[in-house]
């Protein structure tokens, strides 16, 4: 298996850092894009290498342009150009659309959709000459069905999914692959949000009657990092338990 480099936005969270782990596993080197102010980067690291893990990091905001643009410079000069993209950051600031205040839509849609955007301008040019990548989009169950709630969630994480299918032709004849993985409901940090008893209605609407764990989306990123997975393009696979199908 060639060694490539691998980037994970939003690498230090819930999702990502077993993104990170199964990345490493398979003999990739990771470099996990963290958030000063937000997350604990060098915190991060060193928890990391108490497992065994040796990652390298980049600090930047991938909502914003021009600070994408020095995470990613920062991530390929500590570890080489990108071959693998995972654009798994991403935030909630869930409500009604009545009450929904124009900073929660915005703030959504910068995160979740403009960063996939802002990230993946980067490094499009590199796989395409060295004729060789992987971009892999985590959008949500939610950008499928909807969700009471999250206008501007399901929307931008709908929204990932046309970027995946239009930038998987525009590269399908050179050996970069775009595709989407589409989580359901994760143990994660991200479920604090929810209350008890909305989570609770959740988790009973899930044939599976559990919430997903952070393994069982990394496990698919790797397959769909594997060299031997170059047939799958513009892909939607959901990874939910059962919640929403078809
Ligand atoms: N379906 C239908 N009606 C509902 C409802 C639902 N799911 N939830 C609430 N309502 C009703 C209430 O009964 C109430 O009705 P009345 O006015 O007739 O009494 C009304 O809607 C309440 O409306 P509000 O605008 O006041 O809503 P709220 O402030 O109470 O709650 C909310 C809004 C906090 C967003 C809440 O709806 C909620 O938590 N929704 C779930 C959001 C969710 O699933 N987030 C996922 C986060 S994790 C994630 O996103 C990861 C991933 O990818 C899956």
């Amino acid at each position: 298996m060639t060694q490539r480099v691998a980037l994970v936005t939003g690498g230090t969270g819930g999702i990502g850092t077993e993104i990170c782990k199964a990345l490493a596993d398979q003999g990739h080197k990771v470099v996990a894009s963290w958030l000063a102010g937000i997350d604990d980067g060098e915190g991060w690291v060193a928890k990391m290498k108490a497992e065994g893990y040796e990652f390298e990091i980049a600090e930047g905001n991938v909502s914003n342009f021009d600070s994408a643009t020095a995470m990613v410079k920062e991530a390929e000069s500590k570890a080489g150009p990108i071959d693998i993209l995972i654009n798994c950051a991403g935030i909630t600031r869930d409500s009604t659309l009545r009450k929904m205040k124009h900073e929660q839509w915005d703030a959504v849609m910068r995160s979740n959709l403009d960063s996939v955007f802002n990230v993946t301008k980067q490094v499009i040019g590199g796989m395409v000459d060295r004729k060789f990548g992987r971009v892999i989009n985590i959008s949500s169950v939610n950008g499928q069905k909807g969700q009471f709630g999250q206008a501007n969630y399901s929307a931008s994480k709908a929204g990932m999914h046309g970027f995946t299918m239009s930038l998987a032709q525009e590269v399908a004849r050179k050996g970069v692959t775009v595709n989407t993985i589409s989580p359901g409901y994760i143990a994660t940090q991200m479920m604090n949000t929810l209350k008890e008893e909305v989570l609770n209605g959740i988790i009973a609407q899930i044939p599976m009657g559990r919430l997903g764990k952070p393994d069982e989306i990394a496990w698919v990123v790797n397959f769909l990092a594997d060299e031997r997975s170059s047939f799958i393009t513009g892909a939607n696979i959901a990874i939910n338990g059962g919640l929403h199908m078809g």
